[in-house]
């Protein structure tokens, strides 16, 4: 059985000392939570200052992004072994860095290597825009981000992957439970295909999208949704330590 993983974005979003807050906000109550894998990816600046306050506690840290050099001349960039004494995860190819920074696939893909040759594990997003989803193009686009992605990639047993479509992301406008579902599925049919059976069936994959406590049952209820990643609801520690708990009362239920 997957172990439910859910985990907060902050995005840009909390000074260092609104993100040693909200996390001192959040521990206690997460940590009452078993058999859910938490984690939080504050901005990079706060990482530290986060990762002494998780100290000793269930909740794990995730970084945002990276880039993919190990070190030299790229002014504003932080590399993986900055990253992994402090991160045990880092989200990678999440579309706003792929629509506002120009990330295409082959950068993506650079940057889940380079995290994994450190030992950092990828939170790899993936979702189509709302043209694409009224077009009836969403798998031939998801399709196509997971190839790309995960090109020449073989060791992926450390890969989560989190389905968001953009339509949804901070948009209050969140796929339906079985929408989500479906696509999951889809998702990790075409890990088979890309690995094995064996690989797709441990692999977790995560909803995001405009999850709040309101809604997180009808996600986190349905079989092939490992989890979520939760941006706006995240940066309030009651939402999130709900949304938590909610996937530890499913979970216990089945
Ligand atoms: P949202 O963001 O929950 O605010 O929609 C999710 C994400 O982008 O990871």
């Amino acid at each position: 059985m997957r172990i439910p993983f859910i985990a907060g974005n902050w995005k840009m979003n909390t000074t260092v000392s609104e993100a040693a807050e909200l996390v001192k906000e959040m521990r206690q109550g997460l940590d009452a939570i078993a058999g859910v894998e938490k984690a939080v990816c504050p901005p990079f600046i706060s990482l530290e200052a986060v990762r002494r306050i998780i100290e000793g506690s269930s909740i794990k840290l995730g970084a945002q992004n990276l880039y993919f050099e190990e070190k030299g001349a790229y002014t504003g960039e932080i590399s993986p072994s900055m990253l992994s004494d402090t991160c045990e995860f880092v989200i990678i190819g999440h579309s706003e860095r792929r629509q506002y920074f120009g990330e295409t696939g082959k950068v993506v893909n650079k940057k889940i290597q380079a995290a994994l040759r450190v030992g950092l594990k990828p939170i790899l997003c993936v979702g189509e825009k709302l043209e694409e989803n009224e077009a009836g193009r969403t798998e031939k686009v998801i399709v196509e981000q997971l190839r790309s992605s995960l090109f020449g990639i073989g060791a992926v047993d450390d890969l989560i992957i989190a389905y968001e479509p953009i339509w949804a992301i901070g948009t209050g406008r969140a796929a339906t439970g079985e929408q989500a579902n479906e696509t999951i599925s889809f998702i990790r049919h075409n890990v088979a295909k890309l690995y094995d059976e064996d690989i797709a069936q441990r692999m977790r994959v995560l909803y995001g999208g405009s999850v709040n406590a309101a809604n997180a049952a009808e996600f986190l209820s349905q079989p092939e949704i490992d989890g979520a990643l939760v941006g706006g609801a995240s940066l309030k520690a009651s939402e999130f330590i709900s949304i938590v708990k909610q996937a530890s009362e499913i979970r216990q239920a089945r």
